[in-house]
């Protein structure tokens, strides 16, 4: 099947997209260094276009001290050289379009690094022009303004001695947060942006978006009162060139929200991540950590309400997997036995839906979890996280499992490429380890496989590009109530989709409807049908036209 390329000129391209989250890092490294590069991202771009992916989401390449693997950025507008020169970056943009791949830059905007010359001048003294670029607030040494507590552990407050004041920070203390309500740093951020559609991205992602109208006196953080205004400002003033996509990480986003973010009229964001669904198997009211079994129920009536909720009035984003989340088949498919059919599972229920999917590397090869030993984990939260709940008295080995359930670091072991020394992802030592069944799951084997994921994933992309229905249909749940299986069908005047998974991996009993009696298979991860009955971790779309 040839692949469709989408004209990105066109308003809403994106809505028959799928896109592709790249975290380069550990994407292909070009040089021995042991760390990804754009030089390897150009390298594979063929492999991508080969996948059939519209768009690329570039994790941060800008200029960083790379305390959190780039989202503390120290230059908005230049290349971290750990991952090349700016002229490669031209060259990933130019290669990216003949092949109808566009670029989405990752920018934080939300907070630089403390390395950042803002933040270097800020620091000096009150009356420095960039002082009010970050929020401070006033107090003795030893009391923070208050007890905010920043996401990755310890206080929000970092005091600094030289202007006898805090500085907030919503994460590390070297990722300052942002001052938004400064009209100056806004207009040098809508310059920044600029700067990159000048360059001819397609687009952006946006860190945290939801978190830059903060107001720390009333202890707020997501959703400040002047978030709306600052989204439709920056939408205006730099994100109104023909076809540019946004997508905006917004962890407090309910689809009342949502709605306002992603109104089709393009006046804040095309589009938002939220977060919903993937915080469903944890204890409620608790952090991420916090482990609790997902109820399918529970799953089900979520997506419902997102795909009603956002039908025809907002645009939803489509996912399992990024680079703060574990790995999708090892938590809710299965990363034994049934690997690669619950893969292809978890796929057709989210590629049925109404959104732009987005694809995080190497969940198209059915990539798992790894466990490490706490030395070997580089990413900060993990670090944190043990030596806080250690301190507080739980069990090292408790935190151990949850750090192997939910670390970050799952997502962010190299790319699988092939068999050979440390997967083909370096000739030098991996900043991150390998997972050690590269072995068997790569994706040179993947691609030489017809029954492989990354071939399931290419027949799914290729579907939702041709057919209208996965754009266009209403969504409407079946069997609500059912604890294994979760189908629902999508319908416009002229199409009718049927999606039926079954979540488990023990038989399932599912009754077809009897309009989808005689419907044709779109796709299915069993080789034949059986009726009644779904087999462990079955998947399938059937489909008739009008
Ligand atoms: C977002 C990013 C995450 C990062 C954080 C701070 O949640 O996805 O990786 O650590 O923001 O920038």
């Amino acid at each position: 099947m040839a692949n469709v390329i989408l004209d990105k000129t066109k308003r809403g391209w994106w809505k028959s997209a799928v896109f592709y989250e790249l975290y380069p890092k550990s994407f292909q490294d070009s040089t021995g260094s042991g760390v990804g590069d754009l030089r390897g991202i150009l390298s594979r771009l063929d492999y991508l276009e080969t996948l059939g992916i519209d768009a690329i989401w570039l994790c941060p390449v800008c200029a960083s001290p790379q305390v959190d693997n780039g989202y503390d950025i120290s230059d908005f507008c230049a290349i971290d050289p750990l991952f090349g020169t700016m002229a490669d970056m031209e060259e990933l943009i130019a290669e990216g379009k003949k092949r109808g791949i566009g670029i989405l830059m990752d920018l934080t905007l939300n907070h630089s690094s403390n390395q950042h010359r803002w933040f270097r001048e800020a620091r000096k003294s009150r009356d420095n022009p960039y002082h009010d670029y970050y929020v401070w607030r006033d107090g003795g040494a030893d009391t923070p303004p208050n007890d905010m507590r920043a996401v990755f552990g310890g206080s929000a407050w970092e005091y600094v001695p030289e202007v006898g004041q805090w500085y907030f920070h919503q994460f590390a203390p070297e990722q300052p947060d942002l001052n938004w309500d400064n009209p100056a740093l806004r207009q040098e951020l809508y310059k920044v942006l600029r700067f990159w559609v000048r360059k001819g991205v397609a687009g952006f992602r946006l860190d945290v978006i939801d978190q830059i109208a903060k107001d720390p006196d009333r202890g707020i953080t997501i959703n400040g009162p002047r978030l709306d205004e600052f989204l439709r400002e920056m939408s205006r003033e730099a994100l109104s060139g023909e076809g540019l996509v946004t997508v905006g990480e917004a962890w407090g986003a309910d689809v009342q929200r949502a709605r306002r973010y992603s109104a089709p009229d393009g006046s804040e964001l095309s589009m938002v991540f939220q977060f919903e669904h993937i915080g469903l198997d944890q204890q409620p009211g608790r952090e991420k950590w916090d482990l609790a079994p997902l109820s399918l129920p529970k799953l089900k009536e979520c997506v419902r309400r997102w795909q009603q909720g956002l039908y025809g009035v907002g645009w939803n984003s489509l996912f399992f997997n990024n680079h703060d989340l574990p790995r999708i088949v090892s938590r809710w498919g299965s990363d034994g036995e049934y690997r690669v059919v619950s893969a292809k599972m978890l796929a057709t229920m989210l590629y049925g839906l109404q959104g732009t999917p987005y694809i995080y590397q190497g969940e198209e090869l059915g990539m798992t979890n790894i466990r490490l030993k706490l030395e070997q984990y580089q990413d900060l939260e993990i670090h944190n996280l043990y030596r806080e709940r250690t301190a507080q008295g739980y069990d090292p080995r408790d935190v151990m499992e949850s750090i192997w359930a939910r670390g970050r670091d799952n997502a962010r072991t190299p790319m699988q490429w092939t068999a050979g020394e440390n997967a083909g992802f370096t000739t030098g030592t991996p900043w991150l380890p390998v997972n050690e069944n590269y072995r068997e799951i790569n994706a040179e084997a993947a691609l030489a496989d017809p029954d492989s994921v990354f071939h399931y994933y290419r027949r799914l992309i290729a579907l939702r590009k041709t057919m209208d229905v996965f754009r266009d249909g209403w969504f409407a749940l079946l069997c609500p109530e059912d604890e294994r299986v979760f189908a629902y069908t999508r319908e416009t005047q002229e199409g009718h989709l049927l999606v039926v998974c079954n979540f488990t991996g023990e038989h399932a009993p599912f009754v077809c409807p009897e309009a989808f009696r005689n419907a044709r298979a779109l796709i299915a991860n069993y080789p034949d049908t059986e009726q009644g009955i779904l087999r462990p971790y079955e998947a399938k779309m059937l489909y008739y036209g009008a």
